[in-house]
């Protein structure tokens, strides 16, 4: 092998082990943590008894999670509402326009995110402002006479 060749491999070599290098750190960057399995958790909103059926119920929680390497505090509000006291609706009080926490207006039978003015009914279907998206309604069980929420 003549010593230009043996440069030349060796160059590519470098080269190609350096931009694959770069190449998957930039991927992983871009992506953070998004094509991980996100994990979820059942939350334990009260009990029947305290969950009257007729009102809307806020609940505040706040749960220990793993972003990455990290250890962070995942908080929230949930709202749950029953007609009959049999089957339960839960809604993510978190806005789906920037994630503000929305309020319950009883008085106007509806949501409001205070943020920039946008207005929920009471299934979280958005009523005016800017929201892409309905309020998230959770998955839910009913164990031992208390109603869980899946988040
Ligand atoms: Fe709720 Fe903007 S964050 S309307």
């Amino acid at each position: 092998m003549s010593r230009r060749r043996f440069l030349e491999v060796t160059f590519w070599s470098i080269t190609g082990v350096t931009t694959v290098g770069v190449l998957s750190a930039a991927a992983r960057f871009l992506t953070g943590n998004a094509l991980e399995p996100k994990t979820t958790s059942w939350v334990q909103i009260g009990t029947l008894v305290e969950l009257a059926p007729g009102s809307v119920h806020q609940v505040n929680y706040a749960l220990k999670a793993k972003d990455a390497w990290r250890d962070v505090e995942d908080k929230g509000a949930l709202y749950a509402f029953s007609v009959d006291g049999t089957s339960y609706t839960v809604l993510d009080g978190t806005c789906t326009h920037l994630g503000c926490i929305v309020q319950w207006d009883a008085g106007a039978d509806q949501f409001a995110c205070h943020c920039h003015a946008a207005t929920f009914s009471r299934d979280g279907a958005v009523v005016s402002g800017p929201p892409p998206r309905p309020l998230r309604t959770l998955e839910t069980k009913i164990e031992e006479g208390a109603l869980w929420a899946r988040i």
